[in-house]
């Protein structure tokens, strides 16, 4: 059986490496991956290749930047041709990015077969693209594996067919169980002159979050009162910095006392700064797992998440705007020794990639 993965995105990457890990321990698989291209800055992509043992891709298509009709629509007509070459019995996508939505849609045009990994996540907000590529995906793939139970709820409330649904588990916290104890190891927090559990970890990229003026000078406020009480360690996402830039607020961001201004950071970086922050702010999707699975505070500045076991049983709690008083008080709560532990969520034990590659060895 024929296995070509798509990875396009920096959250994809570290999704795929346990599934192709997992797929090349079976003699019956033969795995290939392509990337798209939509990351392609080194520290978004090419580091996690390297720390997270991914084989360089079997195609790079180089699609980059531009509107998301651009990106998608060069990802599509690129993405035929390797499928006309190629011929795989499985084109296997994961989360929801626009290279997921994308190589989806040519597979089953083609009528080959396609696989969901993180199927079933709604956050019931249409404005994000990220939504829109979920619920797409799911409606054109042939099995959807899903991470929790509010997945499963979601799908079958969508008339899902079962027999294509499985609960398999997150294969995110697969590499994060792969790869904790090296990330443990690092010095990436005394590099920056700090004590472990002695700062505020930030990430921030969402649209709805740093495309407007209104949005960035909320985040810049935010930054200003939190650091007042804890240095915060801000590796910040290309997409945010060439927005504050665009909107002239570079100058205000630089003087922020107390503030670690980071390039995008590697995988093994990013999870030694999680493991030891006292607290994360962020309004990305997978941190407000990995948080949830380290039993690291979270705070998530979002109207929803579609990962809502990370607030029912995690560590995560949703702040509905940028409001800086209100995260304020939360962290005060927090440094209070004040907050939910939180458990970690079902099936979330390092072995999903193992049960996606036993489910389609099965089919
Ligand atoms: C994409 C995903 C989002 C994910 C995020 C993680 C979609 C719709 N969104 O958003 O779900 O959480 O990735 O990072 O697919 N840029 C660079 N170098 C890069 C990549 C991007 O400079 O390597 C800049 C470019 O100016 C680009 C902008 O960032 O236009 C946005 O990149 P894009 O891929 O469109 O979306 P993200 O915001 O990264």
């Amino acid at each position: 059986m024929k296995i070509l993965s798509v990875v396009g995105a920096r959250p994809n990457f570290m999704k795929m490496a346990p599934l192709h890990r997992a797929f090349q321990k079976r003699s019956g698989i033969e795995s290939k991956i392509v990337h798209t291209g939509q990351h392609y800055d080194a520290r978004m992509s090419e580091v996690f290749f390297e720390q997270l043992e991914l084989p360089k891709p079997n195609y790079y298509l180089g699609i980059g930047g531009g509107s998301h009709t651009q990106q998608t629509a060069k990802i599509m007509l690129a993405f035929e041709k390797i499928l006309e070459k190629e011929q795989p019995d499985w084109v296997l996508v994961v989360g929801d990015v626009n290279s997921t939505i994308a190589c989806a849609l040519v597979a089953a045009k083609m009528q080959i077969l396609v696989a969901h990994v993180e199927a079933g996540l709604r956050s019931g907000d249409r404005k994000m693209p990220e939504e829109i590529n979920r619920i797409l995906t799911d409606s054109i793939s042939d099995l959807l594996f899903v991470t929790e139970q509010a997945g499963m709820d979601n799908l079958s409330r969508e008339g899902a067919p079962p027999e294509k649904v499985f609960f398999v588990g997150n294969c995110m916290i697969d590499a994060l169980v792969h790869y904790r104890d090296r990330a443990a190891q690092a010095d990436t927090v005394l590099k920056l002159g700090l004590q472990p559990k002695g700062y505020a970890l930030m990430t921030m990229h969402r649209p709805s979050n740093v495309d407007t003026l209104e949005g960035l000078v909320m985040l810049l406020q935010l930054m200003e009162r939190i650091s007042k009480c804890l240095p915060v360690v801000f590796p910040i996402h290309p997409r945010t910095l060439n927005n504050l830039e665009r909107f002239g607020l570079r100058a205000r961001l630089f003087h922020i006392k107390n503030l670690h201004l980071l390039e995008p950071q590697g995988y093994i970086e990013c999870l030694s700064l999680m493991q030891n922050a006292t607290v994360v702010l962020t309004d990305s999707g997978g941190i407000q797992e990995e948080t949830t699975f380290l039993q690291v505070p979270c705070l998530t500045f979002r109207q929803t998440t579609e990962r809502p076991v990370t607030v029912s049983i995690g560590s995560n709690e949703m702040i509905t705007d940028l409001d800086p008083e209100l995260a304020h008080t939360k962290i005060r709560q927090i440094l209070a020794g004040n907050w939910k532990t939180g458990q970690i969520p079902p099936l979330w034990d390092g072995h999903a990639a193992e049960r996606i590659a036993d489910i389609l060895e099965a089919v």
